[in-house]
């Protein structure tokens, strides 16, 4: 398969709320299962990251389509790349709230906290890949209290 790996960042718009970061999620979830593409999205009420990979057709035209989504601002395209197997094939779309819980991770990546824009690019598939293992599968909201957790 012509697999490949995409990384970005983008800042959560003022125009949306928390419930709404929900409401990708569970999207993502069931379109990113047909279309063959796993990932995580990793997010604090500031910042999304997200890596997506799967074929590079699918992974082009859904990029193309949340570049233009409301819901953020200032994507950002941190590494598009060639790979050789998944890193997330566990997660149609795995979801990290960054928290307290992260921290430890994040303060090996990290010198200033979350901020995708200016971390290491050459290290960010290694944070999301190690937050999405330790957190992924252990269970916590998005908001309100509605578990979006698990795999499939
Ligand atoms: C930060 C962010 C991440 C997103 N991730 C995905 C994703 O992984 N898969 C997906 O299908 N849509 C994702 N979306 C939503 C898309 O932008 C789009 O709304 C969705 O694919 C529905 O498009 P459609 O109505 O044209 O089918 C994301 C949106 C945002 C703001």
């Amino acid at each position: 398969m012509d697999l490949v790996r995409l990384i970005y960042a983008s800042r959560f718009s003022r125009k949306a709320g928390p419930e709404d970061v929900q409401k990708i999620v569970d999207l993502s979830r069931e379109k990113n299962r047909r279309l063959g593409i796993t990932g995580v999205l990793c997010f604090d009420p500031r910042y999304f990251l997200q890596c997506l990979e799967g074929p590079s057709e699918a992974v082009n035209e859904l990029y193309n389509r949340i570049i233009f989504d409301y819901r953020h601002t200032g994507v950002r395209l941190i590494s598009y790349e060639k790979a050789d197997r998944r890193r997330f094939e566990k997660w149609s779309m795995a979801y990290v709230r960054i928290d307290e819980k992260v921290k430890p991770i994040l303060e090996r990546y990290s010198a200033n906290g979350f901020d995708p824009y200016s971390m290491d690019p050459a290290q960010l598939v290694d944070f999301a890949a190690e937050v999405a293992e330790a957190r992924a599968e252990k269970g916590t909201s998005v908001a309100g209290g509605t578990v979006v957790w698990g795999s499939r």
